[in-house]
């Protein structure tokens, strides 16, 4: 069965399918925005020997020819070099303005070449065929692209929105399980932050999941593809309601600084970290029940997931420095941190007051608790 969820941004609006065995229909899916039946492939050293073989014969058996670029893996890839290396590699194959650029694999890969594609001649086309569940769920919808800075990471980048996605949920029994529970840190944040039905189904349902299920893992993409989507179109360049796609991100991204972006902490996985904290600072604030935060934690604990400071291995900076480091966060705006909070799961909401006093003690407190 193929799900299908339609991302509305009138003449940019897209497709995204989700169901198993895309990629062996691809020739099929992407066929019709062909103007000829050939396309440019990036993807990179961990995902190739895995799906590339298999992505062309799915496009040779819809008569596309393709060409594949493989880049190195890992987050260093999203650099000013490879990007420099995409363009120039795409322009070597003669991609044309009506030609289609095939994005294959994670958020690093669809991050780039959606960038690519969004500068090479002045914005091209592109497929991205997510390949971990972060990228399914998240970033390869709504259309943000961006490789990183030394000032900081996804600082140069452009809105651009893929003309088709195909979350092809078999590509995930490949995911190794670390990589499977860091994006689920993403798709329970979409129970939490707008949907407490959803929130109460993966409580009922996410073990299964986790575990292979496929008719679960569709409905879990499926669901949290919707909420993106919904948001996206109400708010496409984040000047509002998109913000609440950052629930438990600002905490992260004080996280992932403070351990380098290693692999001490993965991005999903400082999500989930995030959200119990910024669960924490809403029930401290009197905003949501005390137990709240316990409730989110519990679930995360229940399919063993990362969910507090004491599963960050290593030293952490002290609570003073972490919240610095939440200053350097791109959400800020006119030096005021601006949060995401909840009143209750599935009820975020942007806050841009919060007394720095009620974040130190909320970190402080976390700190202890390691
Ligand atoms: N990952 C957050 C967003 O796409 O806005």
């Amino acid at each position: 069965m193929t799900e299908t969820v339609r991302v509305h941004l009138a003449e940019r609006s897209y497709d995204i399918l989700i169901g198993e065995g895309l990629i062996g229909r691809a020739g099929d899916l992407i066929g019709p925005l062909l103007r000829r039946k050939r396309v440019a492939i990036v993807t990179d050293s961990s995902v190739a020997p895995l799906h590339l073989d298999a992505l062309k014969a799915g496009l040779a058996a819809g008569g596309v020819e393709a060409s594949a670029l493989v880049l190195p893996a890992g987050e260093a890839t999203k650099s000013w070099e490879q990007l420099s290396r995409t363009v120039e590699w795409l322009l070597a194959e003669k991609v044309e303005r009506n030609d289609v650029v095939v994005a294959l694999g994670g958020g690093v890969i669809g991050d780039l070449v959606g960038f690519a594609a969004a500068i090479l001649r002045r914005g091209v086309r592109f497929v991205q065929v997510p390949t971990t569940l972060l990228a399914q769920v998240d970033s390869s919808v709504g259309g943000k692209t961006a490789i990183n800075s030394p000032a900081g990471k996804n600082l140069i980048g452009a809105f651009h929105q893929p003309s088709l996605v195909l979350a092809d949920v078999s590509v995930l029994e490949t995911l190794p399980r670390r990589d499977f529970l860091a994006g689920y840190g993403e798709v329970m944040k979409y129970g939490l932050l707008g949907d407490a039905s959803f929130f109460v189904w993966l409580e009922e349902n996410a073990l299964d999941m986790i575990d292979g299920d496929v008719a679960k893992r569709i409905h879990a993409v499926k669901r949290s593809c919707e909420m993106k989507a919904e948001i996206v179109a109400r708010d496409e360049t984040e000047q509002g309601d998109r913000a609440l796609l950052n629930l438990g991100h600002t905490f992260c991204h004080a996280l992932e600084a403070a351990t380098g972006y290693s692999d001490r902490l993965l991005h999903g996985e400082g999500v989930s970290i995030g959200c119990t904290l910024a669960f924490e600072l809403s029930a401290k604030l009197g905003l949501c029940a005390q137990e709240t935060p316990s409730r989110v934690r519990a679930h995360l604990a229940e399919v063993g997931a990362k969910r507090d400071l004491a599963d960050i291995p290593g030293d952490l900076p002290d609570a003073a420095a972490l919240l610095t480091l939440m200053g350097q966060d791109k959400k800020v705006i006119d030096g005021q941190l601006r949060f995401v909070l909840a009143r209750g799961i599935g009820e975020a909401f942007v806050d841009a007051n919060v007394p720095t006093e009620a974040v130190l003690d909320v970190l402080q407190g976390a700190l202890a608790g390691r």
